[in-house]
């Protein structure tokens, strides 16, 4: 039992950390309520049985001083009427005891979602607050996984299940309890028969279980990630007519997740049916007993109310007791992440970092792990407000690269940036990104409003989102939108062209009204049209002292700088003045 005591010490320990003072009281008191329906459940069982077997008997009211005594309290006329009001109150305290029973179970599963939103909100803001370079090499599965169902297990396995261990110990206590107030021979005979099945059972399953659980998570990762086949995915897989390759990868991953789920309901279900079998060895010495017990009819309405209690009552409170304990012991892992969380929980610095004159890279040398030769040795270069300088270089030379390393995104293992002269370093690096806008080459879209995918916020500044549309070149494109501004533009901008994405990632950095602007390989998908649009952009917001990097292959777009620099077998060679 060792093992049980752990699962439960542990999701106390777990639910007191994580759980803040307000939302620990309101569970507090769900506890208690539960503990209250505990108590009734047994209490109305315990009682009916043995008033429906007096009432059986007739003559009821000779046998028993109690009913006496209550009849004369009622004032009924006769014995029948008095039957007919025992046997209301009994419906009326049932019926009531269930509906109380069903609400406290909502409140209870309310604070189940309330909490899964809580730990969601923490989750999402401690996996993107850590390091890009972390976070990136990280898959979607990864994520969905920490944020998502790391929260949802931790309520659905251990907040919940531990209300029911807690309710359900406290009905079988009680049983106990009332066995060993009638007869504690009984209780010594039933426990000595029940308590070395149950323990073996039980340990033998959740065995089972626990490492099933452990399998089950370990495949969900890889299942979710081939599933991931998105919007762009699809295309190639009709073109291709490659489905049955996604497939078969699809079901092969998927298959070890399916059994091992299904394993686990199927092992979870067995306790149930072994305690059965255990319970009826129970109710047949029970029925033995009570032959030898006939003469006493008292004994025998005891006899039939822990019958009663047991097979209604005590059996499936063991039932789900061993199946709460062993979701406690399943989702063990969900409170260790959330706690490490809190543990590690970095709140990102913000101290201040000013840009009046120029950034500086100094001697900047990044090799990616796996690679065997440095990307980028030893490159410097400045770039002043109000100066735009151009990038190019082959495709893999290292050019997006310098661009999040100038960001702050990836840190170089030699060299620094200088803004202002001011280091940049993880303090300022918040109020870096305050300052910077940044159009990389996979524009994203998000399946939300234009304005919300430019502003990236629910709440805009309308007259800041007209200016960046003109500036974009997307003012023709949002005069033909449906719903203009608030048209939705699909998943992964489903709806809309590769140069509507292109030119909607300009207009989110034009408004961020940034000091930096960066532009990787921006405008490759526009026409010369809406290129001449945007290259008027860029000269305003030169004129403005805003800083550009432009990183392109081709176009016109490149002639605003005035200098020109080339990435070169990881070095950065100046080829125009
Ligand atoms: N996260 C990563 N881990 C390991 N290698 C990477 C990673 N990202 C990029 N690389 C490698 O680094 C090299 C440079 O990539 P980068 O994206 O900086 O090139 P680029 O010059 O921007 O190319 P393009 O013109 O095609 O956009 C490539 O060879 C790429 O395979
Ligand atoms: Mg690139």
């Amino acid at each position: 039992m060792q093992k049980d005591t752990n699962a439960i010490l542990n999701a106390i320990d777990s639910i007191k950390k994580l759980l803040d003072a307000k939302d620990l009281k309101k569970g507090k008191l769900l506890l208690f309520l539960t503990g209250l329906v505990a108590v009734a459940d047994v209490i109305a069982l315990a009682i009916v049985v043995p008033i429906l077997m007096l009432a059986i008997d007739g003559n009821f009211l000779a046998k028993s001083s109690k009913l006496r005594a209550f009849y004369g309290f009622l004032g009924l006329k006769n014995e029948g009427g008095f039957l007919i009001a025992l046997i209301l109150m009994v419906v009326f305290f049932f019926i009531t005891k269930n509906i109380i029973a069903i609400f406290i179970q909502k409140k209870i599963h309310d604070l189940g979602t309330l909490m899964v939103q809580k730990f969601t909100e923490k989750s999402f803001y401690h996996v993107i607050n850590q390091s890009f370079e972390k976070v990136s090499k990280k898959g979607s599965s990864e994520f969905l996984n920490k944020i998502h169902f790391n929260s949802l297990y931790f309520s659905t396995g251990i907040l919940l299940p531990f209300v029911n261990v807690f309710g359900e110990s406290l009905v079988i206590l009680l049983i106990m309890g009332l066995i060993i107030y009638f007869n504690p021979l009984i209780f010594i005979i039933i426990v000595l028969i029940t308590a070395p099945a149950f323990y073996f059972i039980n340990k033998v399953i959740k065995k089972k279980i626990y490492l099933l659980g452990k399998k089950s998570k370990e495949n969900r990762d890889e299942t979710i990630e081939s599933l991931n086949i998105g919007a762009n995915g699809l295309m190639d897989i009709k073109i291709n007519q490659s489905s049955k390759f996604f497939i078969n990868d699809f079901l092969k991953k998927q298959k070890p997740l399916v059994e091992s789920d299904l394993k686990a309901i199927f092992y979870q279900n067995i306790p149930a049916r072994a305690n059965e079998i255990i319970v009826l060895f129970a109710v047949i010495f029970l029925v033995v007993y009570g032959f030898f017990y006939s003469q006493n009819p008292a004994g025998l309405r005891t006899l039939a109310a822990v019958f009663v209690l047991s097979v209604f009552r005590l059996v499936p409170a063991i039932n789900r007791l061993l199946i709460g304990v062993m979701k406690l012991k399943l989702y063990q892992h969900t409170s260790e992440f959330l706690i490490s969380n809190e543990a590690e929980n970095v709140i990102p610095s913000h101290h201040n970092i000013s840009f009046n004159h120029e950034v500086s890279v100094k001697g900047v040398y990044f090799k990616y792990n796996d690679a065997s030769i440095p990307l980028l040795d030893n490159i410097s270069f400045d770039i002043k407000n109000g100066e735009a300088i151009g990038i190019t270089g082959l495709s893999g030379s290292g050019k997006s690269t310098l661009m999040k390393i100038i960001c702050g995104l990836i840190v170089p293992q030699k060299g620094e940036i200088l803004v202002d002269n001011q280091l940049l370093n993880e303090d300022n690096l918040n109020h870096w990104l305050q300052k910077i806008a940044f159009v990389h080459q996979v524009p994203f879209v998000f399946n939300k409003s234009l304005a919300e995918n430019i502003s990236l916020s629910e709440i805009y500044d309308l007259s800041k989102i007209e200016e960046a549309i003109r500036g974009s070149g997307l003012y023709d494109f949002v005069n033909e939108l449906p719903h203009g501004i608030k048209t939705w533009m699909g998943e992964q901008g489903a709806n809309i062209s590769e140069g509507q994405k292109q030119r909607i990632a300009i207009a989110r950095a034009l408004y961020k009204s940034c000091k930096l602007l960066i532009f990787d390989e921006a405008t490759s998908s526009l026409d010369q049209q809406t290129e001449a649009i945007v290259m008027e952009t860029l000269n305003n917001l030169k004129k403005q002292n805003v800083a550009i990097i432009i990183i392109a292959h081709h176009g016109k777009i490149i002639d605003i700088c005035a200098t020109i620099y080339k990435l070169e077998n990881s070095r950065l060679i100046r080829i125009k003045e």
